[in-house]
């Protein structure tokens, strides 16, 4: 070929000019305060600078403790716990695309923009979804689900146990999966952002299906998650005929790297590396500490928010301690509020979706001291400059009562 026809062919798209991450990124790294991403602690952050071979006996090894942690975490004893290379949204469609498929009847109890992309979910596999349609800021009374179940008879129910849009805690989890499992229903939980930071427990709980994101409770990165199945799930999954249509997601085939050391697609290692730190820290806090700090953290910076003079979101009933949802005073929108103290103070915070708010999260890393310090100032600052009339002092004082035990 001539050197000239080899210079059009290159040139037909010209090599973009673009900026060096330093000149893009701040100089100072924001605080992760938001609905998630959180802080990732060091050896996280050193374990996802690793590549290693995604077969062989280094990654079998790896594999097979964050199995075991996993399972702690997920508290079952089942075997079929697998990570999942995508998002938590990855990890919902591989409980709902193996489940689920054309006719299977599906009932999503639907508290908000989460609970309702599982019933989406169940909609493009085919599968006859009804939704159990709960008012914003409640949850669905025992009687209204079992109310539901009698109505549709649902092969799986679908909940989520932090909906994390509006942040409402279904705390009714273990009724509402007794009641499921009574009527011989499957139960898929969405804990993506409650796992590690409330009790969940899967097997004495009769959960059939469990799913998280790496970027919220477990303090890993996103992009990594993990799903865990019960013996009856796995029975359904390994019984079904016509093949899962998600080739990625179908979990026979992820069987092979997760339980037989064998190939399905190159797992994302660097992550694999950075949950399993991820997870042994959850470990060697312990559960039982792990969800007193977040209880305590939570807590405390609600005590700080209500003290400053903002309202929270959540009627108490039901608030989500793993998110806090914090209404935006009149005259100002959630974008205002991101917006400053994004730029003023370097903490970042959510807001949702639409609704009339922002939220502070609290899971993982986000549960430290000095985060909620920063936090809370940098909140009621930003208030101020945004010409809201708050208590910021009060709020501090309240804070650090909270932290140290005098609610
Ligand atoms: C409760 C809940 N479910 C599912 C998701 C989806 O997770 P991802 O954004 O990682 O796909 C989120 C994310 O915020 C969530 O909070």
């Amino acid at each position: 070929m001539p050197t000239s026809s080899i210079t059009s062919a290159f040139s037909a798209v010209p090599c973009p000019v673009v900026e060096s991450l330093d000149a893009i990124l701040p100089e100072e790294p924001l605080l992760m305060m938001g609905a998630g991403p959180v802080p990732i602690p060091a050896a996280v952050a050193k374990a996802n600078a690793i590549v290693i071979n995604h077969l062989g006996e280094t990654m079998v090894k790896v594999i097979g403790q964050v199995k075991s942690m996993a399972r702690y975490v997920f508290q079952t004893n089942s075997k079929w716990v697998l990570g999942v290379a995508g998002p938590g949204s990855a990890a919902m469609e591989m409980a709902i695309s193996n489940l689920a498929w054309d006719g299977t009847r599906v009932l999503s109890i639907k508290n908000g923009f989460f609970s309702e992309r599982m019933a989406e979910m169940g909609r493009r596999v085919g599968a006859r979804v009804s939704t159990l349609d709960v008012a914003d800021r409640s949850v669905a009374s025992l009687e209204e689900i079992a109310e539901a179940i009698r109505r549709e008879r649902p092969e799986i129910v679908t909940v989520v146990q932090g909906e994390t849009s509006n942040t409402v805690w279904n705390y009714r989890l273990k009724e509402i999966a007794a009641l499921a499992k009574a009527a011989g229903a499957l139960v898929i939980v969405d804990a993506v952002c409650t796992l590690s930071t409330m009790p969940l427990e899967m097997d004495a709980w009769g959960i059939d299906a469990v799913i998280t994101g790496g970027q919220k409770g477990l303090s890993s990165i996103p992009g990594v998650s993990l799903i865990a199945f019960s013996d009856a799930a796995w029975e359904r999954v390994k019984g079904r005929t016509a093949p899962n249509a998600h080739w990625c997601l179908d979990a026979r085939l992820a069987e092979n790297f997760w339980h037989n050391a064998g190939y399905h697609y190159t797992a994302p290692v660097s992550g694999v590396l950075a949950l399993h730190e991820a997870l042994r820290l959850v470990c060697a806090e312990t559960l039982e500490k792990r969800f007193a700090r977040h209880l305590r953290c939570s807590l405390a910076l609600q005590d700080g928010v209500v003290a400053m003079g903002l309202r929270l979101y959540a009627p108490q009933a039901c608030r989500l301690n793993s998110v806090v949802g914090i209404e935006v005073p009149d005259g100002l929108s959630p974008a205002d509020v991101c917006a400053h103290i994004s730029r003023m103070h370097q903490v970042e915070i959510s807001g949702s979706f639409g609704l009339p708010i922002v939220r502070v999260g609290q899971m993982g890393e986000q549960c430290r001291e000095h985060n909620l310090f920063r936090t809370v100032h940098a909140l009621g600052r930003t208030m101020v400059d945004l010409g809201v009339k708050v208590d910021l002092p009060a709020g501090v004082a309240a804070l650090e009562r909270g932290l140290s035990g005098g609610r």
